[in-house]
């Protein structure tokens, strides 16, 4: 049940800490209601009543693994049968962090079932309630690691490579459905991301870090002004242009799939 002045009610995965639980903070100070997912349930329930208190909205929350098929499910349940619900913010992720033989496999494994599995069945539960209301908001957490070989998070870049391309396809797909797909594609952040990984966060200069709370305000600020892919420390745009420009000349000229003359085939 939302309260009269409410935006309806905000989900966000992974967010008993970091990027998720500053969404949580944002979202509640905008209005919105919160149901919190991630595994660890008495840091979401210290935060949830921190919430509720301080911005006076309904905040529950579900402890849920989002490696398991019974957890993701009871989430994807809710999208379905919440009417209230008017924003996803599929933000829990992990790194499996190390080079390729270094990281277990399972982990891995996880990984895809968290960063790319879990947020392509909330996507789908999402836009199927959404559909039928014709508005919501999905915000889909990827990383700048998304366009460059990685030597030391294969798996991660991959990840975040599939959260870009499927949120873009995504934005085509619904531009005239009233439902916005907005990817956020953050640098650095200081959260516990790296320790969850089991590295040191100095992989990366000390001043390169952004806080979680500058990350979610720019790209709350970003899609208020419906800015679709959103990579926070972006100075000039134009570098996105310049990109994307040359990612659809290519598929432009490779778009015949016969081999080119310069393979000598007939
Ligand atoms: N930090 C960075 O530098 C950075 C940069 C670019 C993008 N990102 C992305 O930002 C997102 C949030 O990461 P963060 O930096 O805020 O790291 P974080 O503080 O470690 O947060 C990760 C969240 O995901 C949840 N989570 C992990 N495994 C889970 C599972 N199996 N089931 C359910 N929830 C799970 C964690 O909660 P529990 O442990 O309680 O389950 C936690 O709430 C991720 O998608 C990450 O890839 C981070």
């Amino acid at each position: 049940m939302t309260k009269d002045n409410s935006k309806g009610t905000a989900i966000i995965t992974g967010a008993s800490s970091g990027i998720g639980l500053a969404y949580a903070a944002k979202l509640a100070q905008r209005g919105y209601d919160l149901i919190l997912v991630a595994r660890r349930k008495d840091r979401l329930d210290i935060e949830a009543k921190r919430l509720s208190d301080t911005h006076n909205r309904q905040v529950t929350t579900i402890s849920a693994d989002l490696t398991k098929p019974a957890d993701l499910r009871q989430i994807e349940e809710l999208l379905s049968t919440r009417g209230d619900v008017s924003l996803l913010v599929n933000n829990a992720g992990v790194g499996a962090i190390g080079s390729l033989l270094d990281v277990s496999v399972d982990a891995m494994d996880d990984l895809i079932k968290i960063n790319v599995v879990a947020l392509t069945r909330l996507s789908h539960a999402a836009v199927t309630a959404f559909s039928h209301q014709k508005r919501g908001t999905i915000i889909n957490i990827g990383s700048i690691i998304a366009f460059k070989p990685a030597n030391t998070a294969a798996a991660y870049a991959g990840s975040k490579s599939y959260v870009l391309s499927f949120s873009r396809s995504l934005q085509s797909q619904l531009k005239d459905s009233g439902i916005t797909v907005q990817v956020v594609l953050p640098g650095p952040v200081r959260t516990e991301f790296f320790t969850a990984s089991g590295v040191s966060p100095s992989i990366f200069p000390d001043a390169h870090f952004a806080t979680a709370e500058e990350i979610v305000e720019a790209a709350l600020l970003g899609l208020d002004r419906n800015e679709q892919i959103c990579i926070p420390s972006l100075s000039d745009v134009g570098d996105w242009d310049a990109y994307d420009a040359a990612q659809r000349r290519l598929a432009e000229v490779i778009s015949d799939g016969h081999p080119s003359g310069r393979y000598g085939t007939s």
